[in-house]
Parts: C-alpha cells; sequence; structure tokens
C-alpha cells in the first residue's frame, strides 16, 4: 500500500529540483567589468531615480509613502496578504549589508534576470522580467556605474523576507519563471526602439505601468504580459485608502480615449487626474510615488508612452463605478 507521505514527498523532491533548476537555466553571473565614466553614470542616474524608480521600493519607508532622504535605497519591508513579508534589500555600495561586494555580473544577473547572489529567485515584486526585457546593455551597465558611485553607503539591514506557504510554492515550483519571464528573454535581447509605440512599450515596462495597469479578469497573478492595460487591480496597504489602477486603454468612455494629449501629458507628468474626485484632482498614493519620478522624462518619452497607450485594444472597464461601489459596500 502506498503511504499517505509519497506524495507530499514527491512534491517536495520535485519543488526543490526546480528551485536549483531556474537559477541553473539562467546561467552563472558574467565576468563583465563595468567601467565607470560620467556619461554612464548620468544615464544610470536617470533611469534609477526617473522611470524606472528604484527608490520607491528600496528606499527605507518608501513603501508607507514616506521615503526617509537619509536612507536612500537602503531597504524596507513590506507586507501583502498573499506572498506574506517581503525584505526589499539594502542596494547602497556598502559592502555589509548593501551590494558594495557584488561583482558587476552578479549586478546584472539580479537586475535582469532575477538570481541573486545566494542563486535564488527573486520574488517578482522585484521587476526583474520587466527589466530584462526592456533595457539595453548600455543602460543595465550604465546602472550598476550608478550604484556603485551614486547613493551613499547605508549600513542598515532590512528585516527577513517571510513568505507564505503559497507563495514559497508558486516560487519553488519555477512556476514565476514560467508566468514572467518569456522569450526572448533569455536570449540577450535588445528592444525594438524604431517606432514612437515601441520606445513608449518600452518604457511602459521600465516603468511597471504594465504591471499594475494590467488587467486580470479571472486570476490575479495570471500571466501579464500582453494582458490589456484596462486596470482593475486594487492596491491595499494597511493604514491607506484602497486605490483602483486605472484603465489606461483607449476605450472612449472609461479609458484615456476621451482625453487629448495635452491632459495625457498632465497626467503622466505632474499626476492630474483625467477625472477628477470630489475629494481630489491629483492622483493618490502610489501613482503619485511614480510621478515623482517621473520628472525626468522628457517631453518625447511622455508622447511615446501616450502613444503606445493609445496603440492598445479598447476595454470598456468603468474604474471609478468600481471604486464607488467598493467603498459603498464598506
Ligand atoms: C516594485 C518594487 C521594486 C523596484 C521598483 C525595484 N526593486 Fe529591486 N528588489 C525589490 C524586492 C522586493 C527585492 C527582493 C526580492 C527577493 O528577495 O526575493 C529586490 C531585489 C533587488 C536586488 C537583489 C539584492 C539582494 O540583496 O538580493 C537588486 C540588485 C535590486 N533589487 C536592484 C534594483 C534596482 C537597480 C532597481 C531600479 C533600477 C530596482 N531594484 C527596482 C523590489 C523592487
Ligand atoms: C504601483 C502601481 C502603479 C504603477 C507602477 C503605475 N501606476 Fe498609474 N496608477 C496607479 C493607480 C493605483 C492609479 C489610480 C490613482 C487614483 O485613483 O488616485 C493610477 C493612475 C494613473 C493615471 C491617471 C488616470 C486617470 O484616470 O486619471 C495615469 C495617466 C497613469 N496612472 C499612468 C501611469 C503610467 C504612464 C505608468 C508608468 C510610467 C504608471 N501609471 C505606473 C498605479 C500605478
Amino acid at each position: 500500500m502506498r503511504s499517505k507521505l509519497t506524495i507530499p514527498l514527491c512534491a517536495a523532491l520535485l519543488l526543490s529540483a526546480c528551485a536549483v533548476f531556474i537559477p541553473r537555466r539562467v546561467g552563472p553571473p558574467s565576468e563583465v567589468s563595468v567601467e565607470i565614466t560620467p556619461e554612464r553614470v548620468a544615464l544610470g542616474m536617470k533611469l534609477a531615480e526617473g522611470i524606472m524608480a528604484c527608490g520607491a521600493c528600496h528606499t527605507t519607508g518608501a513603501f508607507e509613502g514616506d521615503p526617509r532622504s537619509d536612507m536612500y535605497l537602503a531597504g524596507d519591508v513590506v507586507f501583502s496578504k498573499m506572498e506574506g513579508k517581503i525584505a526589499v534589500p539594502n542596494i547602497t555600495p556598502d559592502k555589509e549589508t548593501g551590494i558594495g561586494d557584488w561583482t558587476d555580473g552578479e549586478l546584472i544577473r539580479a537586475i535582469t534576470k532575477g538570481v541573486n547572489r545566494d542563486n535564488r529567485l527573486l520574488v517578482p515584486l522585484m521587476p526583474w522580467a520587466d527589466f530584462g526585457a526592456a533595457l539595453t546593455r548600455e543602460e543595465v551597465e550604465a546602472l550598476v556605474a550608478y550604484l556603485r558611485t551614486g547613493p551613499a553607503p547605508v549600513r542598515h539591514m532590512p528585516e527577513e523576507t517571510d513568505l507564505t506557504t503559497f507563495a514559497s510554492l508558486i516560487m519553488s515550483t519555477g512556476m514565476v519563471y514560467n508566468m514572467f519571464a518569456k522569450e526572448p528573454f533569455f536570449s540577450d535581447y535588445e528592444p525594438r526602439l524604431g517606432t514612437p509605440v515601441e520606445r513608449g512599450e518600452r518604457l511602459a515596462y521600465l516603468g511597471m505601468c504594465v504591471d499594475c495597469h494590467a488587467y486580470f479578469p479571472k486570476f490575479p497573478g495570471a500571466p501579464k504580459f500582453g494582458a490589456p492595460l484596462a486596470g482593475g487591480s486594487v492596491i491595499a496597504v494597511p493604514g491607506r485608502p484602497d486605490v483602483i489602477c486605472s484603465n489606461l486603454t483607449p476605450d472612449m468612455e472609461t479609458g484615456i480615449g476621451g482625453f487629448s494629449d495635452e491632459e495625457l501629458y498632465d497626467a503622466i507628468k505632474y499626476g492630474k487626474r483625467l477625472r477628477p474626485l470630489p475629494e481630489t484632482d491629483m492622483v493618490r498614493w502610489p501613482m503619485m510615488a511614480r510621478i515623482t519620478h517621473h520628472t525626468t522624462l522628457t517631453d518625447e518619452e511622455i508622447a511615446d508612452l501616450i502613444a503606445y497607450f493609445r496603440a492598445q485594444p479598447a476595454v470598456e472597464h468603468d474604474i471609478v463605478q468600481k471604486e464607488r461601489e467598493r467603498a459603498e459596500k464598506k
């Protein structure tokens, strides 16, 4: 007779095999050595402090909406019902608690392929799949040059990650890889940058617009690549009012279709709402936290983002109504 333990045991063996397998598939860090030049540092700074907003997660206090300027990129901890406790690491050049001791290849592998120095797969809250798909080689190296020289080293060790059983299971089975890391992710991909729509799409990955604003009709966390940008994800953080991500598809009634380029410019650059609420005409947290990083976007980049959103399939999805219904139910 088969023991009741067989199935869990097989599952456990399979899981641990996968957990080893994924970093293998990604391969060892490269031996590259990034030369630090003023041009590289400037480009890295524009990306990291701008559209990619590393500090929106890695700065202590960022998730409470109160980033500490003396703890820039020094790490934090964030709680979520589904995933549990997630430590956001210190990525300042401090040698003991930050990335000061990492090689350039290790940094590049973590940022673009989601495997850290201990060969562990990083949870996808760290948007490595977006970064890996959307960054050029030169930009990755610029980020490394910036991380080495820009931020002040800060000695700070955030609390340790403690994932829920559900989240650990998803992580260890490699499902995360299959969901997020699509080809041509594993090849040395250079993003297409020929047309405004292509350039805008690439910025929408670097800025994670595609993560928050994606519409998951059935199952949150379902494959997001290619999901329409029709919004609807609820951002619920203890101590803050729930907000729902807006519909950015060109639907005339419920999306961005009825608004001019000027109105969209003011929304993306300054956070001015397309549909003012009785209490405010500005977007709320966490969109506002992203907007503070949009000041480094050029007018052309904003025009590219608008072109990309306008080129998406229109989906009717009334977020304002949805939020009202939610508030009434509470
Ligand atoms: C949306 C939040 C978010 C953003 C934006 C973000 N990160 Fe992360 N990052 C994380 C989280 C969370 C982890 C830890 C994941 C884990 O431990 O599984 C992480 C891990 C890392 C690591 C691995 C460090 C270690 O000690 O294991 C590096 C390197 C890193 N991030 C660099 C960056 C850089 C550079 C940027 C900006 C270009 C950036 N991150 C933007 C959330 C973010
Ligand atoms: C961390 C999640 C998150 C990310 C990343 C994000 N957004 Fe948002 N966005 C939101 C939320 C939530 C709202 C709704 C805010 C509100 O209702 O106050 C919003 C609102 C907006 C609005 C206003 C829509 C309206 O109807 O007024 C625009 C425009 C927008 N986002 C564009 C972008 C762009 C462009 C990017 C990428 C460069 C981006 N967002 C990245 C969460 C996000």
